[in-house]
């Protein structure tokens, strides 16, 4: 009997070991190339280019398309070729030495150059975060943050201004984008809220759409191809995070548990989704937030049934920064689970030694088909087929220049329209030009750094006034005024004080910058200083215009009542003046709140249809604003 057992175990082992060898030699066999393979034929058509493709891949080659690397995590720029890369990115903060546009153009050149060298010489994508602008190059334009945008509802503007970013990206090497995001939030202590454009679905749905085209359509020179590939993120269910669920440490609601059931999220986090993939979206990005039982990574219902199968997705998905390995001890099980539920490129961002050799490992082991290799590295491809990467058009003439004054004037609109007006007694605004004096003071009223917020140069944002070209709110409003007019500006409020008050006094009140978790936060006031500007400048002047710069509402029903003026400005970019023309009514005001404005903590999460969590009332009810 033992030895019987023993026999079979010896056969066994040897059958496994066979195949093992046989897998091996298949997988070492390189196919020859012919001098002009189809997949170069740019008239063929592109899924009979990818087939030729795939079909001269070895193993290695596949797997190299699947790894999005961070750029400063490769460890000899030799590697892009060796390891056949498929894409990099520049983390936020990640720049070349110098952070000129001209600098990153010469840096992805290289990249680019390095991928030609390997055997089949596929092109790289190589993405960036451009949410609000290229606003990672010191020199590009700064538009305002997507919730701003929200606040417009404003299609053919978020269409314009995607279109003006994909262009400055372009004329830097970039052509992949990690935008727009299609989160909907519903509880605004997340660090994330600025970066959503409503928690509306059906206006994400309209606005993500409308950049999504803007990212992708084609100019002259790219007739038939996409001009910059978009990735709506993050799939699936952002926004509707429960309160201290994060999976991260460092964080209370970012990397979340999404609370929402299947029913809600079919409902309301998909629609957006089913949108952009009709649009023409080729790349989509998984979140980092856990649904049910289980991460988003591993969703393979949502991942592929839902989203390449139902909704009929033809691009490739891409997992979050470290999302399919972070706070798993066995990474090699992490990548087979992942890959099987649906992802087909993953941003490691770092190790892709050892992602190769897992992967390789686990399709030999025969635990990733050769089919789900095959349907993941073709999906990418058809991502750079459609951008046209392996066409050798001449793009010189489409290259924009950095800095761009077209552009700059339409983040100067996008800001008039972004403001939403919540309080205007006695009439204080439209302000005149020609009045006596005004008194400026608070914390984001001449700083730069608060009012583009983060994901500007670097992850966190910087604060203070170093971004070159920028115009503070301040600046602004000191251009706009007559003459005659005295502006008088103190950071804290602190005027000489005199027998005759000013007529106006403008707070320009708001928060420091921050991105992702680390603005995760239940204190969401006021601080002290900005709290004694507007008490300083009540103390000056006879009326007092609060404008708040932040990334979301702020509990001020404490102190409203003794505002005459209320506008929210959110975070407004690098056009600063564009406040200025609304406040001297050169322009109207035309936002509406994107989110609800809650006036108390218990009242989070605020649900769809505006439901506060305690049953009271919201300061303000979504798309609220008035107008002059
Ligand atoms: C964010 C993504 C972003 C990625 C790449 C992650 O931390 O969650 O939204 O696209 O980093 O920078």
């Amino acid at each position: 009997m033992n030895k019987l057992f023993l026999a079979m175990v010896i056969t066994t082992a040897t059958v496994f070991l066979v195949w093992l060898l046989v897998q091996y030699a298949n997988q070492q066999m390189v196919p020859v190339v012919p001098p002009d393979p189809l997949f170069k034929e740019v008239s063929a058509s592109i899924e009979d280019r990818i087939e030729n493709l795939l079909s001269y891949m070895t193993l290695a080659e596949k797997i190299g398309q699947m790894t999005l690397v961070e750029k400063n995590s490769i460890i000899t720029e030799r590697d892009i070729a060796d390891y056949h890369l498929g894409a990099l990115l520049s983390g936020a903060g990640s720049q070349p030495e110098q952070n000129t546009p001209e600098d990153w153009k010469k840096m992805i050149d290289g990249y680019q150059a390095m991928a030609e060298e390997s055997r089949l010489g596929i092109p790289l994508l190589y993405g960036v975060d451009a949410i609000h602008g290229h606003a990672h190059v010191q020199t590009a334009t700064v538009f305002p943050h997507a919730l701003g945008l929200g606040a417009t509802k404003d299609a053919e503007l978020v269409y314009k201004v995607a279109k003006a970013t994909a262009a400055e990206l372009r004329a830097t090497g970039v052509n992949w984008s990690y935008s727009p995001t299609l989160d909907q939030p519903q509880d605004i202590r997340w660090g994330r809220v600025y970066e959503a454009f409503s928690d509306d679905p059906a206006l994400v749905t309209e606005l993500g759409v409308a950049y999504v085209k803007g990212l992708q359509t084609h100019s002259d020179l790219f007739k038939d191809n996409l001009f910059v590939l978009a990735t709506p993120k993050h799939y699936l269910g952002l926004g509707s995070m429960q309160w201290d669920t994060s999976l991260n440490k460092n964080f209370k609601i970012d990397q979340g548990v999404t609370l929402a059931d299947k029913e809600l999220l079919y409902a309301k986090h998909l629609p957006p989704f089913a949108a952009v993939v009709e649009a023409g979206a080729l790349s989509i990005m998984v979140g980092l937030n856990t649904w049910g039982e289980q991460r988003m990574v591993l969703q393979k219902e949502l991942l592929t049934d839902v989203l390449k199968g139902e909704l009929g997705f033809k691009g490739f998905l891409v997992s979050d920064w470290y999302g399919v390995h972070e706070g798993r001890r066995n990474t090699f099980w992490a990548t087979v689970q992942a890959v099987n539920a649906g992802v087909d490129m993953v941003m490691l961002p770092f190790d892709y030694h050892t992602f190769a050799r897992h992967l390789t490992w686990a399709n030999r082991l025969g635990l990733v088909s050769n089919e789900r290799i095959d349907d993941a590295v073709g999906r990418i491809l058809y991502a750079k087929f459609a951008l046209g990467l392996f066409n050798t058009n001449d793009e010189s003439s489409a290259l924009v220049s950095i800095p761009n004054v077209d552009h700059q004037v339409l983040a100067r609109e996008a800001v008039a329209k972004t403001l939403v007006l919540l309080k205007n007694e006695d009439n204080l605004l439209p302000l005149s030009p020609n009045i006596s004096s005004i008194l400026v003071a608070g914390s984001a009223a001449d700083n730069i750094g608060r009012q583009v917020g983060a994901w500007t140069i670097e992850w966190q944002g910087i604060d203070g006034n170093w971004l070159p070209g920028a115009t503070s709110i301040l600046s602004g409003i000191k251009s706009r005024v007559s003459q005659r007019t005295l502006i008088q500006y103190d950071v804290l409020g602190n005027f000489a004080t005199s027998e005759i008050k000013a007529p106006v006094g403008i707070a320009v009140v708001g928060e420091n910058s921050y991105a992702e978790g680390w603005g995760d936060t239940e204190q969401l006031v006021l601080s002290d200083e900005d709290l004694q500007a507007i008490a300083n400048l009540k103390a000056s002047a006879n009326q007092v215009l609060v404008i708040i710069v932040s990334g979301r509402p702020l509990f001020i029903a404490d102190e409203i009542d003794s505002f005459a003026g209320l506008v929210a400005a959110w975070l407004p970019g690098g056009e600063g003046a564009g406040v200025s023309d609304v406040l001297f009514g050169d322009k109207p005001f035309v936002g509406t709140l994107p989110i609800p404005w809650p006036s108390q903590i218990e009242q989070l999460p605020i649900g769809y249809d505006d439901e506060t969590a305690d049953g009271t009332q919201l300061l303000f009810p979504r798309y609220f604003g008035l107008s002059l």
